[in-house]
C-alpha cells in the first residue's frame, strides 16, 4: 500500500539565531524527530522576533506550499520580542487547544516552567500549526508529547485517512 509521507515545516523563530549570534540547535532537533517518525521536511526556515515576518510566512507555507503540518520553534515565551502565538492566532481559522493543553500538560512533569510557553495550536485551511518552545530542549519534550495523536489528527484534517496505510 502506498505510504503517504506528512509534508511538514519547520520554522525557527530568533532574532540572535537570524543574526548569527546563535546557533539553531531546536530546528535541526524537530527535523530529525520528525524525519524518524516519517514526515516529510519540505521546508526549513529562520525568521527573527518579527511578527509580521512570522504572519506572512505562516500564511505562504499554508496557502502556497499547501503543508500539512508547521512547527515553529521559540518565542512563546515572556520576552518583550515574543510573539510567535500572536503571530500564530493571527492567521488562524480554528483554534486546536488540546495539543498545546497536553504539551504543558506532559511538560509540567518535567519543569514548573512549563506553563511559561504561550504556544498554541490551530488550524489555517488543511495546515496544522503548532508552536514548540525555543531550547532544543523544550522543543524536544513538547514534541514528543504530541507526536503519538498528531497523524490521527492530520487524517482526518487533510481527509487522506482512507488512501495511507500508516
Ligand atoms: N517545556 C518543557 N517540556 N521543558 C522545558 O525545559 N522550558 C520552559 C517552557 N516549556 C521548558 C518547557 C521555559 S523555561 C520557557 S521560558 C518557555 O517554555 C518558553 O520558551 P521560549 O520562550 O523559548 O519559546
Amino acid at each position: 500500500m502506498a505510504v503517504y509521507r506528512w509534508k511538514a515545516a519547520v520554522v525557527t523563530l530568533s532574532d540572535k539565531g537570524f543574526a548569527g549570534e546563535r546557533e539553531d540547535r531546536s530546528g535541526p532537533l524537530i527535523s530529525r524527530m520528525l524525519a524518524d517518525a516519517g514526515y516529510d521536511i519540505q521546508r526549513t526556515v529562520l525568521l527573527p522576533d518579527d511578527r509580521e515576518e512570522i504572519e506572512k510566512c505562516l500564511c505562504r507555507l499554508c496557502d502556497e506550499y499547501k503543508m500539512d503540518v508547521i512547527f515553529t520553534t521559540g518565542g512563546t515565551g515572556f520576552a518583550p520580542r515574543d510573539c510567535t502565538p500572536e503571530a500564530t492566532m493571527a492567521v488562524a481559522e480554528r483554534n486546536v487547544p488540546g495539543i498545546a493543553e497536553a504539551m504543558r500538560l506532559a511538560s509540567l512533569k518535567i519543569t514548573p516552567r512549563a506553563m511559561l510557553s504561550r504556544g498554541v495550536s490551530v488550524i489555517r485551511g488543511q495546515t496544522l500549526i503548532v508552536n514548540l518552545p525555543g531550547s532544543p530542549k523544550a522543543a524536544g519534550e513538547n514534541l514528543a508529547a504530541v507526536l503519538p495523536a498528531l497523524e490521527h489528527g492530520l487524517e482526518i484534517l487533510t481527509g487522506r485517512g482512507g488512501e495511507c496505510g500508516r
